[in-house]
């Protein structure tokens, strides 16, 4: 078998690529190891930014998004029994964020790609990466692929990066001492706007869905097993962290799933190596308190598109070139956004009350400065697509 591209990984990056690539008329096959049922029902992100929403419209699979998707012109920061909001409409005006659930972007892409005649194999677990200098193939159940270059779109547990042989990539990492536990109930959501919210007790956040599904993320043990949280005590919880400013009151329903993730930093640079591309967490990863990680891998692979284009209408490898110096420009923004998001949200130690003066410090600058709240909102909703172009 030949393609032009060989994409491992059928999450946002590996599909969207595919996609893009398709409207450029270029040629790729895409590699899973899980089968379409396990990827379209895979709860995770949320939020998407401006940027992230145009990108999908232009490129033609925004139709049920902008059915279903639900805009967000702001947020709420909930700590010390008071609720702030940070004004999207006000601070940034024309940005927002659009609520979509990640593993809908995922429905719709993979319906588009299969209607527009586009090859995903799914259930192959065995994929191999060779020959990344020159002439690179790929190998699965017996069978080759042979291509112009490979995308590594696998996620961070995937089988790119760690092709690469060692001593080429430079990696950055911070681990945090705790997880986040994640529920989606099938009840309307309790608040118009997500709520992040500060508290002794540790971080929560109010999300949703839908306007019938809401969607809940608890701060937990970093060593936390799904055992120890019946339902019972998941919405206790939810009621003591989330229901702190006169009048809130949380609405409960059936809990429909449940998940656990690690809370992690992670980058590994640069983002290529011969004719191997890494695109979205199989590069980078950041905590999921700013929102950030599906919209850096859309980020990516439209730089990737971008530059695979160049190369095959001219043959010129100036934009696959800098491809990873213009990502990590984004990326490294995008890290420490969620950084400093993550650290001042989150208990860190129990017994640092230092460390919650400091907290307390930074939110009331937050939510009293105009300057630094709209600091906040430039971040949230996302950076154009040309930042760090203009020096
Ligand atoms: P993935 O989605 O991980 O996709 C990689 C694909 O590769 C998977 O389908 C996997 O099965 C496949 N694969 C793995 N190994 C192999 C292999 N060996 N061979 C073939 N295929 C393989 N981001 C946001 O922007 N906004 C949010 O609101 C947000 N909230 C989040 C909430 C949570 C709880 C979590 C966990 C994450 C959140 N994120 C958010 C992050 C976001 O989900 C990820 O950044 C995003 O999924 C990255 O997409 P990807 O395509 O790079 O990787
Ligand atoms: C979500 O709705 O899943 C969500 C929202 C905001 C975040 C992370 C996840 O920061």
């Amino acid at each position: 078998m030949r393609t032009q591209v060989g994409i491992v990984g059928a999450g946002p990056a590996g599909l969207l690529l595919s996609h893009l690539l398709h409207l450029r008329g270029i040629d790729s096959v895409v590699l899973e190891a899980r089968s379409r049922e396990y990827v379209e029902q895979r709860v995770r992100a949320g939020v998407l930014e401006q940027g992230t929403v145009d990108l999908l419209n232009e490129a033609g699979v925004g139709d049920r998004m902008r059915a279903e998707g639900l805009p967000h012109h702001g947020i709420e920061l909930r700590y010390g029994g008071a609720g702030h909001r940070i004004a999207f409409e006000r601070l940034v005006p024309g940005r927002a964020i659009t609520v979509y659930g990640q593993q809908e972007v995922v429905k719709d892409l993979i319906a588009r790609r299969l209607a527009d005649g586009g090859r995903i194999l799914f259930d192959v677990p065995d994929v191999a990466l060779h020959s990344l200098e020159k002439d690179p193939y790929l190998t699965f159940q017996g069978e080759r692929l042979d291509c112009d270059v490979i995308a590594g779109c696998d996620g961070f547990h995937g089988v790119s990066r760690p092709s690469i042989p060692e001593g080429v990539l430079s990696v950055f990492q911070r681990d945090y001492p705790f997880a986040w536990l994640g529920i989606l109930a099938r009840v309307p959501p309790s608040s118009e706007e997500l709520i992040y919210s500060r508290g002794d007790r540790g971080f929560a956040l109010h999300s949703m869905r839908s306007p019938e599904i809401s969607r809940f993320y608890l701060q937990v043990p970093p060593d936390a097993s799904l055992d120890d949280w019946p339902d019972e005590r998941i919405w206790a919880e939810l009621r003591a962290r989330l229901e702190t400013v006169p009048g809130f009151a949380l609405a409960e329903g059936p809990i429909i799933s449940r998940d656990l993730s690690a809370m992690r930093s992670f980058v590994a640079e640069p983002m290529r190596h011969g004719n191997l591309y890494l695109a979205g967490d199989a590069a980078h990863i950041v905590p999921p308190t700013g929102a950030k990680g599906l919209n850096l891998a859309v980020a990516d692979v439209r730089l990737l598109t971008a530059a695979l284009a160049e190369f095959y209408a001219t043959g010129s490898t100036g934009l696959l070139d800098t491809y990873s110096a213009s990502c990590l420009k984004r990326v490294w923004r995008a890290q420490h956004f969620s950084w400093w998001m993550t650290t001042l949200l989150h208990t860190l130690d129990d017994d640092d009350p230092y460390g919650r003066r400091l907290q307390t410090s930074h939110l009331d600058y937050v939510t009293s400065s105009e300057a630094a709240a709209t600091t906040l909102a430039e971040n949230y909703v996302g950076l154009p697509f040309d930042f760090g172009d203009h020096p």
